[in-house]
């Protein structure tokens, strides 16, 4: 089996290749030599993920590299600041390559960095996270939250390479692996039945983090975000198809604080939530969304959302991005693997979805 695997993004604002295979952080040098990227290295990294895996990137650079504080707390613009401080302070100038090290949180804000530092440097994304190497490593979104709101605050950058080495994820807890892939499953749902039923058939070797099963399963996610991007970079329509599970998702996350949830949890309802609506309009067949309920189930339990408010969280629906012009933009599954987006969900819809997931009226 295959346990190597390249893609191309052609981004309308960069092309870019992503490469996945077993080993290769320990190779980036190479790939970074091969692009033509300044040779002045950063690594942007976080203490976690550094204390496991510093070793990997041994001889990638001399410089010393920029920590910056672990957690979805500090994706913010102060921490955007401390990596500029340490640029400056080491001389950085245009010929500087920045490369994150990290999972979602160090990605975006190193990416957001490189995007702004001198009006822009390149960034080589290494995702540590499933979640990352499957979804937030690709696509050029960059950016931190406000406090008034997550990902507020951003731009578009896209990287200069991808590396995704699935021998990172041995050291990620379970529960981050399995956050990561309720969002595999979701691109199967949008976009590939092979990869869905992949995902079911192969559950046990994924978990245990065997790369041979991996690497094909993270390049089909990557070709599919990468071709979604490739059409709609600044998310402009197709690339809503990618927030399939997302609109409940997100206001799950909302409404508990972004506490309980892992964001790939919250994508597990959202994703329940969105095949049952699909069910009901007649727009999914309902052996397939009994098929996505059941690899849900399998996957393990998710947080409990019983005590939760079903108007609540509708309220928190109306707030989301995805309402534009006051219309929101929700994405059913017309069958495993194709999606079609609707403007016309009702708040009672909305609300008869939230309660079937279990929330209290
Ligand atoms: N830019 C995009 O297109 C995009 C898409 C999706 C999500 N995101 C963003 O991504 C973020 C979430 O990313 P995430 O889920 O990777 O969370 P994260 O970056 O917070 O990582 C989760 C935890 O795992 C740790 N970790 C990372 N790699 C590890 C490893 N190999 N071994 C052990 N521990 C490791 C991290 O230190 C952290 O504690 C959110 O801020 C979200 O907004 C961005
Ligand atoms: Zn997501």
């Amino acid at each position: 089996m295959s346990e190597r695997l390249g893609l191309h993004v052609r981004a309308p604002s960069g092309a870019y290749p992503v490469e996945i295979a077993g080993g290769a952080a320990r190779r980036l040098a190479t790939v970074i030599d091969g692009l033509g990227a300044p040779r002045r290295r950063f690594i942007v990294s976080n203490p976690t993920v550094w204390r496991l895996h510093a070793g990997t990137f041994e001889g990638l650079t001399s410089e010393e590299p920029i920590l910056i504080p672990d957690g979805e707390r500090f994706k913010q613009l102060a921490t955007v600041g401390r990596i500029y401080d340490a640029l400056i302070r080491a001389a950085a100038d245009r010929a500087t390559t920045i490369v994150a090290v990290g999972g979602g949180v160090v990605g975006d804000v190193a990416g957001f960095a490189a995007a702004t530092y001198l009006r822009g440097v390149p960034v080589v994304q290494v995702p540590t996270t499933l979640l990352a190497q499957v979804d937030s490593a690709i696509g050029g979104k960059v950016g931190v939250n406000h406090a008034a709101g997550k990902n507020l605050i951003g731009a578009y950058h896209q990287p200069a390479a991808v590396v995704v080495d699935p021998e990172l994820l041995s050291s990620l807890p379970r529960r981050e692996f399995r956050a990561g892939l309720y969002e595999v499953v979701k691109y199967g749902v949008i976009a590939s039945r092979p990869l869905f039923d992949q995902v079911g058939a192969r559950l046990t070797q994924l978990f245990s983090r065997d790369a041979a099963v991996l690497v094909p399963v993270i390049a089909e996610c990557c070709r599919i975000k990468g071709r979604v991007v490739e059409e709609d970079e600044r998310e402009a329509g197709p690339r809503r198809a990618l927030n399939f599970g997302h609109t409940l998702g997100h206001a799950l996350e909302a409404v508990t604080k972004y506490r309980r949830f892992r964001h790939g949890e919250a994508v597990g309802y959202g994703m329940l939530a969105a095949a049952n609506l699909s069910v009901a309009r007649g727009a999914m067949p309902a052996g397939d969304r009994d098929a996505l309920a059941a690899l849900v189930a399998q996957m393990g339990p998710l947080p409990a959302v019983s005590d939760l408010s079903a108007q609540q969280v509708v309220e928190a629906i109306g707030r989301d991005k995805k309402v534009i012009a006051g219309h929101l933009h929700f994405v059913l599954s017309t069958g495993i693997g194709a999606t079609t987006t609707v403007t016309d969900v009702t708040t009672d819809e909305l609300i008869a979805l939230t309660r079937g997931l279990g929330l209290r009226a």
